[in-house]
């Protein structure tokens, strides 16, 4: 083929597939900067080979419309070698470190320098997600017939994408899947770490649907000084402690990235697809990755996004491209989401819808989140009684006075206080957490006191995990590890 043809070729492809229907659609900035970028050098091309006039006119034409396109989508002008600024990225394609004041939310850190916490409801517009407001509790609770969580209750699950488009599907009778997943980097999960899948467990249990759990035993050997044996090893590990939650065997796949890409030819089909139409610079900008980070963490994005599309397990969903997923997870992971949504349309796929929780805090304050990487700011799913005890004493951070003669009288501060937090998480009974709450601003409850009820609230949660973890066999692992079709008719 001639550098003629194979140019009037191309652009013959940009009018078939960019530039048809609603022009920009779902482009992002970077999409429309490359592609015009492309198209001044076919534009160019052509003109210095001499073709035909109405080719050189077609080129021209759909340069001038894709450059009206960007001017509508960044509110700049294109200029050759001047890709869009920070501010110009769309917003379902942000840059993921999040800085709001001192706020920060990645994959890899949060911290914030208020005693509260991260500001969630600047984090919702920053990140362009929808807040999980009482209309919508309401709404699940009525469509599922069942009372809302106390973490929907208590908004530790505050941000979604899309929750009311499932909802409206599944009252049409259209099912839809639960995708969420763990990075096994050391053999013990925190409990931190249990949020999501206590909450999946819910969802799953209330709208009785299908369930995938991925586990990133490949991203954690690429991002940790860590071997692949071990990864793998982890992977089966936490396995134990995700199966420990309760899940159902007949409706949950759990698979390590290690074996699973491997043996699934239809899930490394959506990983290609998915590298395919990301750039580096739209990963750069997502999530801040430099020259020298290893290929593999640049292209790693594409396996996590991979599962919220359905037909990566042709044995649960018969080979259908077209069956909602919906993703429980904290806030830190959407970074991955919003690049997953942002590539969905362009590779045919519906979106995945999303639903955010809030960090579980770290002992020494809600500054950051609990992490595996700070035993001390962590309460660990193997610590016992006795450590959980010594835990909360020394560490908690208390929003109480310094003396009890000041607290007595000016009361405590729940707000900040992490004892408080942790039992708005744990203790079920909204009329127990309401008086605790009010007896510590009043001073009436003591810091002493409110550790107690803290203690005694986790003490028997994390033990009965450990019974039930104990009846996890190599067995059971393997059957919820094997790909196996589910209880369910697709
Ligand atoms: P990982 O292992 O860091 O975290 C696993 C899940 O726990 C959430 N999480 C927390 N939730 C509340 N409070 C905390 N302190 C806390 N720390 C972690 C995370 O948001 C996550 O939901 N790359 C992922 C693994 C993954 C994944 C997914 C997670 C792959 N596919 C799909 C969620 C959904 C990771 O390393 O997660």
């Amino acid at each position: 083929m001639s550098g003629l043809a194979a140019v009037s070729n191309k652009s013959e492809q940009l009018k078939m597939t960019d530039c048809q229907g609603d022009g920009a659609g779902d482009m992002t900035p970077m999409d429309l900067y490359e592609k015009l970028t492309s198209q001044g050098e076919t534009v160019r091309t052509l003109k210095t080979e001499k073709a035909a006039k109405a080719d050189i006119d077609a080129a021209v034409q759909l340069l001038l419309k894709l450059k009206v396109d960007y001017k509508q989508v960044t509110g700049q002008d294109y200029k050759t070698g001047c890709p869009p600024s920070e501010s110009a990225i769309s917003q379902d394609n942000g840059p993921a470190a999040a800085a709001d004041g001192d706020d920060m939310v990645d994959p890899w850190n949060v911290s914030t320098s208020s005693a509260k916490g991260v500001d969630y409801d600047k984090l919702i517009v920053r990140f362009g997600s929808s807040k999980i407001d009482q209309e919508l509790v309401d709404r699940i609770e009525s469509v599922s017939g069942q009372k809302a969580h106390r973490f929907l209750r208590r908004g530790i699950f505050f941000s979604h994408r899309d929750m009311h488009q499932v909802l409206d599907a599944y009252e049409k009778n259209k099912s839809f899947y639960l995708y969420t997943g763990r990075g096994p980097s050391s053999e013990a999960m925190h409990v931190g770490h249990l949020i999501p899948f206590i909450f999946t467990k819910w969802l799953q249990d209330t709208f009785d649907i299908p369930l995938v759990i991925q586990l990133t035993d490949d991203e954690k050997y690429l991002w940790k000084d860590l071997s692949l044996e071990d990864c793998h090893r982890y992977a089966v590990e936490n396995a134990k402690d995700i199966i420990a939650c309760g899940f159902n065997v007949n409706k949950t796949f759990i698979f390590s990235d290690l074996d699973y890409m491997g043996a699934s030819p239809d899930f490394y089909r959506n990983v290609v697809k998915i590298q395919k139409h990301v750039t580096f610079n739209q990963v750069k900008g997502i999530f801040g990755f430099g020259d020298s980070d290893c290929i593999g963490k640049i292209a790693f994005p594409a396996i996590q996004a991979a599962p919220s599309f359905s037909n990566s397990f042709p044995q649960i969903f018969k080979g259908r491209k077209d069956v909602q997923c919906l993703i429980p997870c904290a806030i830190d992971q959407d970074p991955y989401f919003r690049m997953t949504r942002d590539v969905a349309p362009r590779i045919g796929y519906p979106k995945p819808a999303l639903l955010h929780s809030t960090f579980f805090p770290a002992l020494q304050g809600a500054q950051t989140k609990m992490s595996a990487s700070d035993a001390n700011s962590s309460i660990f799913l193997t610590d016992t009684p006795k450590q959980i005890k010594n835990k909360v004493n020394k560490h908690a951070f208390s929003g109480g006075k310094d003396t009890v003669e000041e607290h007595r009288k000016y009361g405590g501060n729940p707000d900040v206080d992490v004892s408080f937090m942790y039992l708005t998480f744990f203790l079920e009974d909204d009329e127990q957490l309401e008086k605790i709450r009010q007896d510590y601003a009043s001073g009436a409850l003591l810091t002493g006191e409110l550790k107690k009820s803290l203690i005694e609230t986790l003490q028997p949660i994390i033990t009965a995990h450990q019974e039930r973890r104990k009846q996890v066999t190599e067995e059971t692992v393997k059957q919820f590890m094997t790909p196996r079709p589910l209880d369910f008719n697709f």
